[in-house]
């Protein structure tokens, strides 16, 4: 995509920030407490995050789950979302990432709230299987991208009718059209999105997105 377009999504996502005020300052504490230790900036951008709080709230989901913690900002959103009787389990595989995020929890004052679970998120989502785990009312998917048709199919076992599945860089600079793409990334996406069309206790659309974090996009759907 072109630069000018790049510098145009950068510009008014600084705009809606502010306008708006997204930003909340426990995310972005956590998100700097990232920085510090060195993580990658793949955080939700704020206007971001606030969607999600956003969707938690609207679907009235309080019991969520979360693939991919990093420092735990989008987390935090998440939390906020599903009010104070809100949990959140986070599956994280860095246990390095899951002691930074925790330490942010707990600064927010939502540790309480927040259960790590620390592995490979595979083992861990057939973990909760295994246990019985109640089903989720919301989950958020945004780790490593080539086990996204696993963590839709996991998702979707640990779900009941009317719970919303969040996926999130379904787009990644429009790549995700590449039918001959040999990027893991892309190919997981596109064989999730597979999986949704041929499952049909899935109603689900995808959007594209534009914003501080480049072009992206993501996909939302619900469980009948
Ligand atoms: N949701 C976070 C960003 C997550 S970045 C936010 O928006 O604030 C992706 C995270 O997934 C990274 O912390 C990475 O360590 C983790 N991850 C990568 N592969 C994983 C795996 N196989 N199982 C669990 N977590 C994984
Ligand atoms: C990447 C991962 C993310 O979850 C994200 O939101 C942005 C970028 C990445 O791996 O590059
Ligand atoms: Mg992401």
């Amino acid at each position: 995509m072109s630069e000018d377009l790049r510098h145009v999504g950068a510009a008014v996502d600084r705009y809606l920030v502010e306008v708006l005020g997204t930003d909340d300052p426990d995310a972005q504490a956590a998100s700097s407490g990232g920085a510090v230790a060195g993580m990658p900036a793949i955080e939700v951008s704020s206007p971001h995050g606030r969607l999600l709080e956003l969707l938690v709230a609207m679907s009235g989901a309080t019991r969520i789950l979360e693939i991919g913690t990093l420092a735990g900002v989008s987390t935090i959103y998440l939390v906020r979302g599903a009010g104070p009787d809100g949990r959140v389990v986070t599956l994280e595989l860095d246990q390095r990432h899951a002691e930074v995020a925790m330490a942010n929890f707990e600064h927010a004052g939502i540790g309480q709230q927040v259960e790590i679970r620390v592995g490979p998120a595979v083992a861990s989502l057939d973990a909760l299987l295994a246990e019985e785990a109640p089903p989720f009312d919301f989950v958020f998917i945004d780790a490593d991208k080539e086990s996204n048709p696993t963590y839709l199919d996991r998702a979707v076992a640990l779900s009941h009718p009317g719970t919303v599945i969040y996926v999130d860089n379904v787009v990644r600079d429009g790549k995700v059209a590449e039918e001959e793409s040999t990027n893991p990334q892309i190919i997981g996406t596109r064989a999730m999105m597979d999986l949704i069309t041929s499952d049909d206790r899935l109603s689900a659309t995808a959007i594209q997105t534009l914003g501080s974090k480049g072009y992206d996009g993501f996909l939302l759907a619900r469980v009948t």
